[in-house]
């Protein structure tokens, strides 16, 4: 399938005022952003095309479709935009000042620092890790199936992504902590969610930002626990340790506890959601598209013969990778990017004054019909090699883009690969009929009220020598 190029999409002449919303509101679009953001965003774009402006309160909004006017912004003028947003300044609330929310020198320092724990090699080393915590999780699902009984696949992926992160960045094991966290971060998200519609300040004292206080106390105690150990003389090489030995160049200084502090609350809080809900998400799909199952599974067997993978069989197994990337596109994680105009700038033609809050959605340009024939449909057949070098590249960005594009994309996209093939080779989830799979926009992208699956055992397979005797 042949995509067709965005560049016909739209044409403006220079520096014209872009499309607004029709209809004077007292304020803008925030009552429908606020009940249907996915709904709101995608029939604006629907309507008024690929680059709309329009009022969110008080604040001068746009929401970019086009992959030209979000590679304009994430790297080809990216000095020109900040994460001074309201929705960047939720996140600070409980993320501090760390890599996913600060900006200019210190991010480019933090950035520098943490970019060696994310090296591909270093990445791979964590394999083992991502199979053996994922084969622990098997063991109680095997439990689970002997009795017939369902589970909460999203739950389940959030444990075991929280695990591996813990474990690989942070050399620890939250296994006991996994419950506290995960309702800790629902309630932080659920406060966000609320925080970002208000038109009350941030941190106005209502029950839910008490409750999210409550919270991230939780979160903090469990983080505090892990840099006092390692400030006792625990020793490791890992993310952490590389943040706790980095010296400022100029006084020579360590990093104190609240900026280590910062640093640990995003990795666990950015290192585990995103690929959870991806994982969810992917299962879902397998379920609901038996066709797309079998063709993974076939590859599976092909390749790995019902051994566990390893980092390098992930080349081997290019359909299960265009799995996951059409289940990031259906359903990206991140479903949205913003940013701030810093000076006045023009994208595509089109003028856009300082100060205008700039609205990316993966989720809106993932659907874009020019370059997504049928855009509901669910086809990794999109992501052949072919198909994606005939795609503009800002057509698809779950990761973001530019300089502060996904640290952690390369150890989310292994993690992902080797969870999904360690799973699918030992059962089938599928969908527990009657229960609505409905997306919920916060500040990931979550099924709503969790993914309840029943699981059929799959037959255990040769080892691949055997196989072929
Ligand atoms: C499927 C999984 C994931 C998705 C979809 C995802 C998505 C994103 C996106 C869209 C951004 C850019 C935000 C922006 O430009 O405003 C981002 C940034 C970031 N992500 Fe991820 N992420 C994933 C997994 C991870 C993992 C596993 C880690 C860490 C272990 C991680 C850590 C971060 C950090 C630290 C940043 C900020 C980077 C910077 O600004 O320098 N993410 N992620």
């Amino acid at each position: 399938m042949q995509a067709p190029s965005a560049n016909a999409v739209v044409s403006a002449s220079p520096n014209r005022t872009a499309p607004r919303l029709p209809g004077r509101r007292p304020l803008g679009a925030w009552s429908e952003l606020r009940a249907d953001p996915l709904r709101f965003l995608t029939e604006t774009a629907q309507r008024h095309g690929d680059v709309v402006a329009f009022r969110i309160g008080p604040v001068r909004a746009m929401l970019l479709r086009h992959p030209d006017a979000i590679k304009h912004v994430l790297v080809d003028n990216n000095h020109n935009y900040d994460k001074q947003t309201r929705a960047y300044d939720v996140l600070r609330q409980f993320l501090g000042n760390g890599l996913l929310t600060s900006e200019g020198d210190f991010w480019r320092r933090q950035r520098r620092i943490a970019q060696p724990a994310f090296h591909r090699k270093r990445i791979a080393s964590f394999a083992n890790t991502m199979v053996s915590d994922t084969l622990d999780m098997l063991a109680r699902w095997d439990d689970v199936a002997g009795l017939g009984r369902s589970l909460d696949v999203a739950h389940e992926m959030m444990a075991l992504t929280l695990r591996i992160v813990g474990k690989t960045l942070l050399s620890t094991d939250v296994l006991d902590a996994a419950d506290q966290v995960g309702s800790a971060v629902t309630v932080l998200n659920e406060w966000a969610d609320r925080a970002l519609d208000s038109l009350l300040p941030i941190g106005f004292p209502t029950p839910s930002t008490l409750r999210a206080k409550d919270a991230a106390r939780t979160l903090d105690r469990i983080i505090g626990e892990i840099i006092a150990r390692r400030r006792a003389g625990e020793q490791a090489e890992d993310l952490l340790g590389m943040l706790m030995e980095t010296r400022d160049a100029e006084t020579g200084e360590t990093m104190t506890d609240r900026q280590l502090r910062d640093e640990v609350m995003t990795i666990f809080l950015a290192g585990h959601e995103t690929t959870a809900n991806s994982l969810a998400w992917t299962f879902y799909l397998l379920s609901t598209h038996p066709e797309v199952e079998r063709r993974v599974r076939a590859e599976l067997d092909a390749v790995l013969g019902g051994r566990p993978p390893q980092a390098e069989d992930l080349a081997a197994l290019p359909y299960l990778q265009q799995v996951i990337k059409e289940s990031m596109r259906l359903y990206p994680p991140a479903w949205i990017v913003d940013r701030n105009t810093i000076a006045d700038d023009e994208i595509m033609g089109y003028r856009v004054p300082a100060g205008t809050m700039l609205l990316m959605s993966p989720w809106v340009t993932h659907r874009h019909p020019a370059l997504w024939p049928n855009p509901e449909g669910f086809d990794p057949e999109r992501f052949t090699a072919e198909a994606e070098a005939a795609r503009p590249r800002y057509a698809y960005f779950p990761f973001g883009g530019g300089p502060r594009q996904c640290i952690g994309n390369g150890f989310a996209t292994m993690e992902a690969g080797l969870i999904l093939a360690t799973v699918l080779q030992r059962f089938r989830p599928w969908l527990v009929p009657g229960h609505p799979v409905v997306p919920e926009p916060l500040i990931t992208l979550r099924p709503r009220g969790g993914l309840p699956m029943g699981l059929r055992a799959v037959p255990l397979q040769a080892p691949v020598a055997d196989a072929s005797a």
